[in-house]
């Protein structure tokens, strides 16, 4: 089915060359990993992230009008999900690249949103989206890859090879 916009719903919202190739041959067997496609509100990826957070009442075309508003988004935008052999998405993270002034026009990776589905944790899926999310930011450019965590998951990251640095500090509004 067309999108609404003319934009194809398996159009993704990345280029699938920056999946790494490693990672894709190391899940397990019938499990596949992708950039957010344009039709995946239907695969569960809603579903996915309320392990993580609250997510709120988000139709489809509020789906759509983000994922639209992330593409247009000078490439700044890597949102991934990694499917099991029913093409359901059981889990997902995310790289923006932020693009400074400072350090001779850096890019820094920003990893957020990264969340498994309850029955599929313990598989190395969050290693492998961590890894994927590395790749991309290698392949992108970004001089190092930052992200915030509870101190309950400052393991997991530090199995994923980070290192403490730094301070969380927030304003909410
Ligand atoms: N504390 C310590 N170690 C951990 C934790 C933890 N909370 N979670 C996993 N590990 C270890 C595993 O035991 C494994 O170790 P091993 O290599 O010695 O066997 C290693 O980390 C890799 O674990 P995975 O199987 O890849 O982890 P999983 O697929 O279960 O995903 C995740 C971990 C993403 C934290 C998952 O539990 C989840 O979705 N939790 C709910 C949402 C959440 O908290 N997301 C992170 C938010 S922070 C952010 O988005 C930047």
């Amino acid at each position: 089915m067309a999108a609404t916009n003319g934009t194809a719903p398996t159009e993704t919202l990345f280029s699938p060359s920056l999946i790494s190739p490693s990672v894709s041959s190391a899940l397990p067997d019938g499990y596949s990993i992708r950039p957010l496609q344009r039709g995946d509100f239907d695969a569960g990826f809603l579903d996915v992230l309320r392990v993580l957070t609250q997510v709120g009442d988000v139709s489809k075309e509020d789906f759509e009008k983000r994922w639209d508003e992330m593409k247009a988004g000078a490439g700044g935008y890597h949102v991934l999900v990694i499917l099991d052999g029913e093409e359901k998405i059981v889990g997902t993270g995310a790289l923006i690249v932020e693009r400074k002034f400072i350090h001779h026009l850096g890019l820094v990776g920003h990893i957020e949103d990264i969340a498994v589905a309850k029955d599929q944790q313990g598989k190395k899926l969050g290693l492998r989206i961590i890894q994927a999310l590395d790749y991309v930011a290698e392949n992108t450019g970004c001089y190092k890859t930052i992200l915030d965590c509870s101190e309950a998951n400052e393991g997991f990251y530090v199995k994923c090879g980070f290192k403490r640095a730094g301070l969380e500090m927030a304003h909410y509004y």
